[in-house]
């Protein structure tokens, strides 16, 4: 992109599908219009841990206008090929939907009753009787004797003896309570078949590797037989990046009954119908110099996941082996099987947990030292990556350090907890380090120049929210020349160029670069034809002294001279011009991670112990930022999901039987508008040149990352309490 102007990218846009959403325009996964659709609801088991006895369906299928009720005992052998590119957990046999008589957990699907209408199946669900042998569950991470996987290590250093041989030794052990992403949009699926061909209409994050792949695996078909189409994600979080029992059972039961089928999770669904950011126990120990040098870090971590697939967050690791130069650290990561259905990622997966746990553990240090919590930082700050010695590309958390101190205020706070009132409320600030790594895969995307002068641009990648239409357009448009209103982007089809999971903040970097890439591949070539052409007021200039602006192909010191797409493909009895940019990452001898740096200030209500967040900062050095106002969208939002995280989202499980005690939204506590304070987001002008050739670092995640150790650090300097479960409910601070 280094001749072309930059016009778009950087332009603090509003969403090119803005008003598709908000009038309604926009299909969600459920709202497609499928012709002779008729409807499923699932049966979920009652028990958390047995075996089926009977299923007396009866009753059910006696209702007018039910079809047939589906469940192990009519259900046929499904495929369940191995797939493992597919976000399925490595060495896990996923749960296979109505194949054995076996209860794996609370909730798991146990049979579907189809019918002509929603309300019919609602009926028979609710008519369908089960009964079992049943067991009690095991739920409980901190049952310290339910069966652990291999765990996961880490070690560099002898961090045993550094810890022994420390002037200052703490331990702290810190507690995450399960998370539920609660996307405002339910999870969804129409499938039909036509033939051996099966069409899908899903909520999914991951288009052709997650949906489409999975499917053929299920059913064992190619996938070139399954098409999925998924046009809007109304929220997700990492929801979305796995195939959930429903999706399959939406196939299966279109392929029982011959018709088109509809699947919609209710919100208690939700809670077992598809994954969740699991429980963790995170102990650390730490030791340290007088000075503030952290000699020593040894980390015991532990999460839960099923019996059935041993998922694990890679993410949890990275927090502690680079966010510090710490030359001794000792990482033990256990994930825990229960008796509850498989987590999956959920919004900066990993990193927020670890962040939680390691950054709360600085701050108490810097209380034990006496040092303030920004300059202990500065002087744990690596030169290099202590992990393995490569360089930083990018790495500027000293900026985003005094940049938010300095626009907080930080330097005004005393540094003494408890020490700041405002009538009742006692007041405190704090503060915490965001990190994620940034990923690319490979990506590819269709780029079209018509003969009218617009261009059509098409990847199999996904939108939850982040603004991908628009982006993605923003993009193209600077890379052919094109004003944005003549560019459409579109997405979330299996038939378009392959892309990869919508998630892990790689979508900028990978699918952005597919798109920038063919953008370009697409303007050098109509330059090539034009100074090529006796009949172009560009013929024999020089190639690279031709621009593209507002669709006119000119030379780059004689705007006068030059013609438009349109001229040039029309008199050249070209319809079009079209590539297909494919990026692939390079390999990287560097380090390239996304930072943050959150600030917080709460008041508590000492006598009630109510929170409330009075405002909060985050300044990132992400690289890149393409669109200004989605990124404030994503950053903003990753701000209230850690208000969400450090005070209110807690999935409680009753250990006696494995249920979900709060499924649905009005038990489940997610922040509202009055718990959201003012929030302001800063972003570090910069350009990562060795992430990616956008130079982005990825903003999606990073920005959940550092937000509840930051509140609860601020918790703890307002009152003198430190509360090391998250959420930190009131009832920790009476
Ligand atoms: Mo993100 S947790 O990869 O949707």
């Amino acid at each position: 992109m280094s001749l072309q102007p930059k016009a778009a990218v950087g332009a603090p846009l509003s969403r090119v599908d803005g008003r598709l959403k908000v009038t309604g325009g926009a299909d969600y996964a459920a709202d497609h219009d499928i012709e002779g659709v008729v409807h499923a609801v699932i049966v979920d088991a009652s028990i958390g841990r047995g075996r089926i006895t009977g299923i007396d369906t009866g009753a059910a299928e006696a209702q007018p206008g039910v079809l047939k009720v589906i469940s192990h005992r009519n259900a046929p052998t499904l495929a369940y090929r191995d797939n493992p590119g597919s976000n399925n957990p490595p060495g896990g046999r996923r749960l296979r939907v109505f194949q054995d008589d076996q209860v794996l957990f609370h909730g798991q699907p146990v049979a579907v009753a189809v019918a002509t209408t929603l309300e019919a199946a609602q009926h028979a669900a609710s008519l369908v009787e089960v009964t079992y042998d049943a067991q009690t569950p095991s739920t409980d991470l901190s049952d310290d004797n339910a069966p652990t996987n291999t765990p996961v290590t880490y070690a560099r250093g002898d961090a045993q003896a550094a810890l022994a041989g420390a002037d200052v030794r703490m331990e702290m052990t810190y507690r995450l309570a399960r998370n539920h992403h609660n996307p405002m949009e339910p999870h969804a699926t129409i499938a039909r078949w036509d033939g051996d061909r099966l069409t899908v209409w899903d909520k999914t994050q991951w288009v052709i590797g997650g949906t489409q792949t999975e499917l053929a695996a299920v059913f064992g078909i190619p996938p070139a037989s399954v098409r999925v189409i998924s046009p809007f994600v109304g929220g997700a979080f990492g929801s979305g990046l796995r195939t959930w029992p429903h999706v399959t059972v939406a196939a299966l039961a279109a392929r029982e009954t011959g018709r088109p089928v509809k699947v919609v999770l209710s919100r208690r669904q939700q809670y077992f119908g598809t994954g969740f950011r699991p429980a963790y126990e995170y102990q650390v120990r730490l030791g340290s110099a007088r000075n503030g040098r952290v000699s020593a870090m040894i980390h015991a971590i532990r999460s839960e996941t099923s019996t059935y697939e041993p998922y694990g967050e890679g993410g949890i690791l990275p927090v502690g082996q680079h966010l510090y130069s710490t030359p001794n650290v000792s990482q033990t990561y256990r994930t825990v099987r229960l008796d509850v259905n498989t987590p999956v990622p959920m919004r900066g997966p990993g990193f927020a947990t670890a962040s939680y746990a390691v950054e709360s553990a600085m701050d108490e240090l810097s209380y034990e030292l006496g040092i303030d919590p920004i300059e202990l930082r500065l002087r744990n700050e690596p030169e290099t990556d202590p992990a393995n010695g490569n360089s930083f590309s990018t790495r500027r958390l000293r900026e985003c350090y005094t940049t938010g101190a300095r626009e907080f205020g930080w330097d005004r706070r005393n540094p003494k907890p408890r020490s700041t009132r405002d009538g009742d409320w006692l007041i405190g600030t704090g503060m915490a380090t965001g990190v994620y790594h940034t990923l690319r895969a490979p990506a590819q995307a269709r780029i079209r120049l018509d003969a009218d002068g617009t261009a059509l641009v098409e990847s199999a990648t996904s939108d939850m929210g982040p603004g991908t239409y628009t982006s993605m357009s923003q993009v193209a448009a600077d890379a052919l020349g094109l004003p944005m209103r003549r560019v459409t982007f579109r997405l979330g089809d299996s038939l378009m160029p392959n892309a990869p999971l919508h998630g892990g903040s790689l979508t900028m970097a990978s699918v952005g670069s597919a798109v920038l890439g063919g953008g370009d591949q697409v303007r050098r070539q109509a330059i090539e034809l034009a100074v090529g052409d006796e009949q172009s007021p560009l013929y024999g200039v020089p190639a690279d002294t031709v621009v593209v602006r507002n669709g006119r192909l000119h030379v780059r010191d004689d705007p006068a001279r030059g013609e438009t797409y349109q001229q040039l493909l029309t008199r050249n009895n070209r319809d079009s011009l079209e590539v297909v940019g494919s990026f692939t990452p390079a390999q990287s001898r560097f380090t390239t991670e996304a930072y943050a740096a959150v600030f917080a200030e709460v008041a508590v209500d000492a006598r009630l112990g109510l929170v409330r967040v009075r405002r909060m900062l985050g300044v990132y050095d992400a690289g890149r930022i393409v669109s200004p106002k989605l990124a404030d969208s994503q950053a903003l939002g990753g701000l209230v999901g850690g208000i969400g995280q450090a005070l209110l989202e807690h999935t409680v499980t009753d250990h006696r039987d494995g249920r979900i005690v709060n499924a649905n939204l009005a038990d489940y506590l997610v922040p509202v508008n009055a718990d959201i304070p003012d929030l302001k987001a800063i972003y570090l002008e910069s350009e990562d040149m060795e992430a990616d050739p956008l130079g982005v670092k990825g903003i999606g995640e990073v920005v959940l990352v550092g937000v509840a150790p930051a509140i609860a650090n601020a918790v703890h300097h307002a009152t003198g309490r430190r509360v090391r479960d998250l959420p930190i409910t009131a009832d920790a601070l009476l």
